[in-house]
């Protein structure tokens, strides 16, 4: 087990070494946990806003939600790289997102923060972060802030504009500066070729195996809500049902008196 913390330099390391692992966290007790694996990343997701906040999409998480959330998980977990978020319209200026980022990383003291889409100005951003020591992550694929533009969650590379559209997006995140790249619900092959393109890792999720790492919403893992998980996502345990189990004896023990 090793807790030496990762930087962006032996995770780019890792393309060519091993299979990079990530999860999302968003409490400090859980990433509490995950400090004591050997969980290479720690993603404080906006996913937040569909498993912590209740939310159908992840619109409404804000930047002061990604701070609270992402100062608990950076305290539980101090010796993990852990990314942040920038949520919905918090970087829809390059000047905004360089405010935003700035401030999320310094109240949360997290390593670095993920941005989604590759559109010149966010290429920009990125590599005016890169400037004053901002390490971004990019994601391209489903992109749950784009839900609507994007007309649902799908998979994304199927056909051919579909696919030179990702393969270049992906290069200019590269270029930008991005240290790594989410792949969400990619076409496998294309995801391939992703990988096989860039000299930074690829984090696939819904994108198949042939990416550079995983990562996965960690309440998925676990199964721990009510619905089930996205098919991609394949539980090791149903903790809602497991939970539900010893709160009914809990409550049999109560009622009984003891
Ligand atoms: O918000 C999130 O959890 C994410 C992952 C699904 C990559 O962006």
């Amino acid at each position: 087990m090793s807790f030496k913390i990762e930087s962006v330099l032996t995770l780019q390391k890792k393309k060519f070494q091993s299979k990079i692992s990530m999860l999302t966290c968003y409490d400090f007790q859980t990433a509490q946990m995950l400090n004591e694996t050997d969980v290479d990343l720690i993603l404080v997701g906006d996913s937040l806003g569909n498993v912590i906040l209740g939310e159908s999409t992840t619109l409404s998480v804000t930047v002061e939600h990604m701070k609270i959330f992402g100062k608990a998980v950076k305290k539980g977990a101090p010796n993990k790289f852990v990314v942040v978020d920038m949520p919905f319209a918090s970087y829809d200026t390059v000047s905004r997102g360089l405010r935003h980022a700035s401030d999320i990383l310094q109240f949360t003291q997290a390593e670095a923060v993920k941005i989604e889409g590759a559109y010149p100005y966010q290429c920009e951003l990125i590599e005016r972060l890169g400037m004053i020591g901002v390490p971004v992550m990019g994601h391209i694929g489903l992109r749950p802030q784009s839900v609507h533009t994007q007309g649902g969650y799908h998979k994304h590379g199927k056909d051919s504009e579909s696919k030179m559209k990702l393969m270049q997006e992906s290069k200019n995140l590269e270029a930008a500066g991005a240290f790594a790249i989410v792949l969400e619900c990619v076409e496998e092959e294309l995801s391939k070729k992703i990988t096989d393109s860039l000299k930074i890792p690829t984090i696939g999720i819904g994108s198949g195996s042939k990416v550079d790492g995983q990562v996965l919403v960690i309440n998925d893992l676990f199964h721990n809500g009510k619905n089930d998980p996205p098919k991609f996502c394949h539980p090791v345990i149903n903790l809602f049902e497991e939970k539900q189990k010893w709160l009914k004896k809990y409550i049999e023990e109560v009622k009984k008196g003891q």
